[in-house]
């Protein structure tokens, strides 16, 4: 659940994030429609690179992308502004995955590492899920440190995931306990 448009687990996320998560200099809340632009403008070659963007990213594929239900910005206390984006992901079987990114402006600061920490507190109080995961891409070195920073331990590579497009991209998962 959290994949699609049509599984995006909209009922269940509501109620996990009815209210902004408060990180201090950030939130952590559901994605408005009027996020979109300001969204759109923090995709730059890095984030193309890391996650397989197409080049040509658009309004209407950025709406389909963030306004799921397991999709999440991390939003700048002051302004309210999007600084990036988190996604939830719920496997059968109990597991949680979460991802995460960021704008240029955004980096550097371990935003990742604490927004990923607020929500995964956050799901782990409403679901008590029964492993968390991540899947970082080979040699994303800000990603692994993220991980390893919030508590999850590398387990090894995981089938190459295929993007719209046929870009291929190798993983390797990371695990925590609860
Ligand atoms: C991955 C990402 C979310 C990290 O977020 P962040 O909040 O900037 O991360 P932090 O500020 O906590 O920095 C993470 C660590 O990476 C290190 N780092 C930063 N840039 C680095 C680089 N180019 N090479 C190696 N390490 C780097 C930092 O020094 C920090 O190390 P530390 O934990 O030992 O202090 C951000 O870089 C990003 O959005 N990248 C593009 C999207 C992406 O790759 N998403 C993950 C997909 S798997």
């Amino acid at each position: 659940m959290g994949y699609t448009p049509a599984d995006d687990g909209r009922e269940v996320f509501a109620e996990i994030l009815s209210e902004p998560l408060d990180g201090g200099d950030f939130t952590v809340r559901h994605w408005r429609d009027d996020d979109i632009a300001p969204a759109l403008a923090l995709v730059d070659d890095e984030l193309r690179r890391r996650l397989g963007f197409p080049a040509g990213l658009d309004e209407t594929t950025a709406r389909d992308l963030l306004l799921q239900g397991g999709a999440v910005t991390i939003a700048d206390a002051g302004t309210d502004l999007p600084l990036g984006g988190m996604r939830v992901f719920l496997h059968d079987g109990g597991a949680v995955e979460f991802g995460y990114w960021l704008g240029p402006d955004g980096r550097g600061r371990g935003l990742a590492s604490r927004g990923l920490q607020l929500l995964s507190d956050r799901v782990v109080a409403a679901l008590d899920p029964a492993r968390l995961e991540l899947r970082t891409g080979v040699g994303n070195e800000p990603s692994e440190r993220v991980a390893a920073r919030a508590g999850y331990t590398r387990v090894g590579p995981e089938p190459p995931l295929v993007y719209p497009g046929g870009r291929v991209v190798e993983t390797t998962l990371w695990v925590r306990e609860p």
